[in-house]
């Protein structure tokens, strides 16, 4: 899909949490080459530029539109065109760390045994994703997508979910030889504002379906996916709207 980088970034602050708590537990001091996959407009990037100010570091994605507002923000960071499912480094690499990415694509049980063997020996693969598709954030759009005459266009860009059971992601890198440090973090989400998780999923998983809508399908099924939101996370008397965010946090480190 076409990302908008402003939409995403609305909750800046609430998406880079996990990767911060993600790069407290990567373990090393001075790793030459660094690759951020999927770094989206390199919000992360920035952080792993001020942990390691020496190191080569290069962002990695396949939207142009994320790439064209890293680039403009950071230029001492070399920011590369390229779809993850076939992309490898040249060179084995110290760190490939990757923020909400990687839940983007699918296979994960050859992905991610690929990526750790792409790692030099000492290197890490660090890695964060939603692991919430059971939630109503997420069954309610495939609800609302399935329950109107939009339903043949929406019902195949419904995905099956691509994140696996921690211990699926343990079994897997285990049997590289992998030293593992998996976690689960379910942060307790303040939202503010009309509408607020809608507002956090057009930033992602719902973007893929609207836009795959016309006027006036478009507006309904948000209509309908808008109230499902507002019945599942009901807006409390402070103004507040709670949305509950399970993540999956991988750490592997070879040799
Ligand atoms: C939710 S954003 C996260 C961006 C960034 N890591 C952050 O934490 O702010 C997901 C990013 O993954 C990228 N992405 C999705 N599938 C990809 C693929 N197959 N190859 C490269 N990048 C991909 C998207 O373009 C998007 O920029």
């Amino acid at each position: 899909m076409e990302w908008k980088p402003d939409q995403y970034l609305k909750y800046a602050d609430l998406r880079r949490r996990p990767a911060i708590d993600l790069l407290t537990r990567v373990d090393l001091a001075a790793p030459q080459t660094i690759y951020d996959l999927g770094c989206g407009a390199g919000n992360v990037t920035r952080l792993l530029r001020e942990r390691w100010p020496t190191s080569r570091i290069v962002g990695l994605d396949s939207s142009e539109s994320m790439l064209a507002k890293a680039r403009a923000a950071e230029p001492g960071i070399e920011w590369r065109l390229a779809d993850l499912a076939a992309w490898r480094p040249e060179r084995p690499a110290d760190l490939l760390f990757s923020n909400a990415a990687l839940h983007w694509l699918d296979g994960h049980e050859s992905l991610f045994p690929a990526l750790y063997r792409s790692l030099a020996l000492g290197g890490v693969l660090a890695v964060q994703m939603p692991h919430n598709r059971a939630e109503p954030s997420h069954t309610g759009m495939a609800a609302a997508a399935r329950s109107g005459p939009w339903r043949a266009i929406l019902e195949p860009l419904l995905r099956e979910a691509p994140v696996m059971a921690p211990a699926a992601y343990f079994d897997l890198l285990a049997r590289e030889g992998a030293g593992l440090d998996i976690w689960e973090t379910e942060y307790l989400q303040r939202l503010e504002g009309p509408d607020p998780v809608v507002e956090w999923t057009k930033g992602t998983a719902l973007k893929p379906l609207l836009d795959a809508l016309a006027e006036p399908d478009r507006g309904r099924f948000l209509a309908d996916y808008s109230a499902r939101m507002a019945a599942a996370y009901p807006r409390r008397a402070d103004g507040v709207t709670l949305f509950p965010f399970r993540r999956l946090f991988i750490v592997a480190k070879k040799g």
